[in-house]
């Protein structure tokens, strides 16, 4: 499912290797694009994934698909000991890495480069992980949260947000004409890389979002699964536990 939609519709390439080379060239841009085309909201859903995590007062926090750190920043809220914003794309990490130090908080959060199938961490060692735009991006979707999973300690949290597509009327025929022509055009006019927004938001089309995506969590494993839909349904905030 997942699998099938890539940025550069190449298919001697993985999905993945497209994926970090998407991120790579959108880099410079990406955290300026995503204020434009979520019209700032997106700053407010990350808030509310910092107060999830923030109650359950971890020590290890794990914000896989960091990309820039926007998420792995606001978590040093949680005054947790040690954070984690892991990627596999270099390009979105550095310009992490420079807000991060600019901020003073490269004591706290380390960056690294890693793939979310294959967690370079023991069993059982955060206390919250997060993910935020980034599952839909996964090659692999079940193989990636089987790996969250596995790192996760018990009893600890896992908070996903992600786009989703409002259900009712005018909500979605109103999201369709904005992610099919107005999310490809702002993408076409500032983005160096002009298949990269239409990825975005085709990818976004595909995926699975409400009871279909709590399904996977629980198929994977996860208990106490629950969604939460953000502005109309355009995404949803997802809590489980281990
Ligand atoms: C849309 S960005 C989201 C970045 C950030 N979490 C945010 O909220 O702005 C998606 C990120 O997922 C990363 N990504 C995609 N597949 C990945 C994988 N298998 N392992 C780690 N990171 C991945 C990409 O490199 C990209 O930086």
């Amino acid at each position: 499912m997942s699998g099938k939609i890539t940025p550069y519709n190449d298919t001697s390439r993985s999905k993945k290797e497209q994926v970090a080379e998407m991120f790579d060239t959108i880099s410079q841009n990406y955290d300026g694009l995503n204020r434009v085309i979520s019209f700032g909201i997106d700053v407010k859903w990350r808030k509310k994934v910092v107060n999830i995590v923030s109650n359950t007062k971890p020590e290890r926090v794990l914000d896989i698909a960091t990309g820039t750190g926007d998420l792995a920043i606001n978590l040093a809220q949680s005054k947790a000991k040690e954070i984690i914003g892991l990627d596999i794309s270099a390009g979105m990490l550095e310009v992490g890495k420079q807000k991060i130090k600019a901020k003073n908080l490269d004591t706290v959060i380390s960056m690294v480069q890693a793939d979310s199938e294959n967690l370079p961490y023991e069993d059982n060692y955060f206390d919250a992980i997060t993910v935020a735009f980034g599952v839909r991006n996964f090659e692999h979707l079940e193989k990636g949260l089987a790996e969250i999973y596995r790192v996760l300690k018990p009893g600890g949290v896992f908070v996903v947000l992600e786009t989703s597509i409002p259900t009712k009327t005018p909500y979605k025929q109103g999201y369709k004409f904005y992610s099919s022509y107005i999310l490809p055009t702002i993408g076409k006019l500032f983005s160096k890389d002009k298949s990269a927004y239409s990825y975005l938001s085709e990818s976004a089309a595909a995926f699975p979002y409400g009871e279909a995506f709590n399904n996977i969590l629980k198929k994977i494993g996860f208990i106490e699964v629950q969604d939460a839909p953000q502005t109309l349904g355009v995404a949803t905030i997802y809590t489980a536990t281990k």
